[in-house]
């Protein structure tokens, strides 16, 4: 059986203050884009996992990986003898900020889910996922998506058209507990009040409509308006590797409408006006020679799919 899972890019990523159990609070708009990992899993003794692909030689082994863990908990709560060889196929970038690790999870749970015939209510698949991780359940979910708590809690947006995207990949990946520490670190002295992110807190409400109208350029606006980025963790991946400036001021000069941090970053995403563009970002960008490489993409696409055969291990 093979899942393939897109990846993420957050739109609107706003930090709020750190809670007892040491996560930041969060709002944030979640898009799965077109990249993605394969996970194939067949029938095997125990729990083995094996990666090819993009950066897979980065990836914690065993119980570390994330999709072994995820494995684990559904057999440790279903009951299931765990059982399975997982093989994943990395499209997505290793610590890019793009929830790699996160969309292995989420396609493990949903593969030996199948494989051993617990079928899970998407409810309950979704509880696990949130154990395994903040950018799980979305993963689980795909497409467009509003996000809170420490990103757990997930309420689907309605479908719209895809935008199109470049992606430039960082020469080394940055390490999440890190940037969410140096936001902490650069917010201290400034003794300003993290952004406000309650529940009673909605979502940037003109990426939403741009988003919805298919607004290129409304939602170039939106995602710069009132400061450099909607994504407050932009400034402490900039900190932390100032490089990326560069890179996100080459995107710029070959007509990106915006750019922006991913996540936690070092991936960096541009938007473009159409296809033709995109491919002339992802070509500056490339002989800019301020990233590891480029890559055009769309965003959102539909979540996880599940296909029965496929590649052999
Ligand atoms: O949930 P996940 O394991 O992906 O988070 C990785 C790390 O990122 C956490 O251990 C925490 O340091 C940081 N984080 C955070 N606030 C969030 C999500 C993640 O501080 N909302």
């Amino acid at each position: 059986m093979t899942v393939r899972v897109p990846a993420k890019v957050n739109l609107q990523l706003s930090v709020g203050r750190q809670r007892p159990d040491g996560y930041h609070e969060l709002l944030s708009i979640f898009m799965a884009v077109g990249l993605f990992d394969e996970v194939y899993v067949t029938d095997g003794e125990g729990l083995s996992c094996t990666a090819g692909g993009e950066g897979s030689s980065d990836l914690p082994g065993g119980d570390h990986n994330l999709a072994v863990r995820a494995a684990r908990l559904l057999a440790a709560r279903t009951g299931a003898v765990p059982g399975a060889r997982l093989h994943i196929n990395k499209g997505i970038p290793v610590a890019g900020g793009m929830a790699g690790g996160s969309a292995d999870a989420a396609a493990a749970l949903l593969a030996c889910d199948t494989l051993w015939g617990t079928r899970l209510a998407f409810e309950d698949l979704r509880v696990l996922a949130a154990e395994l991780g903040s950018d799980v359940p979305f993963c689980l979910a795909g497409g467009l998506a509003v996000g809170r708590g420490r990103g757990e809690i997930v309420a689907a947006l309605p479908e719209v058209r895809p935008f199109h995207w470049v992606l430039a990949l960082g020469r080394e990946g940055l390490s999440t507990p890190e940037v969410f520490a140096e936001l902490d670190r650069i917010r201290r002295p400034s003794g300003l009040p993290p952004r406000p992110v309650g529940p009673d807190v909605p979502p940037d409400a003109a990426i939403l409509r741009a988003l919805r109208d298919n607004d290129v350029a409304s939602l170039a606006a939106a995602l710069h308006n009132g400061s450099p980025s909607a994504n407050d963790l932009q400034a402490a991946a900039l900190s932390l590797r100032p490089s990326l400036a560069a890179t996100l001021r080459a995107g710029r000069r070959a007509g990106a409408c915006a750019a922006f941090v991913s996540g936690s970053g070092p991936t960096c995403v541009f938007l473009a006006e159409d296809a033709p563009a995109a491919e002339h970002i992802k070509a500056e960008l490339e002989k800019s020679g301020t990233c590891r490489a480029a890559t055009t993409t769309v965003g959102p696409v539909p979540g996880p799919t599940v296909q029965i055969g496929g590649r052999h291990l």
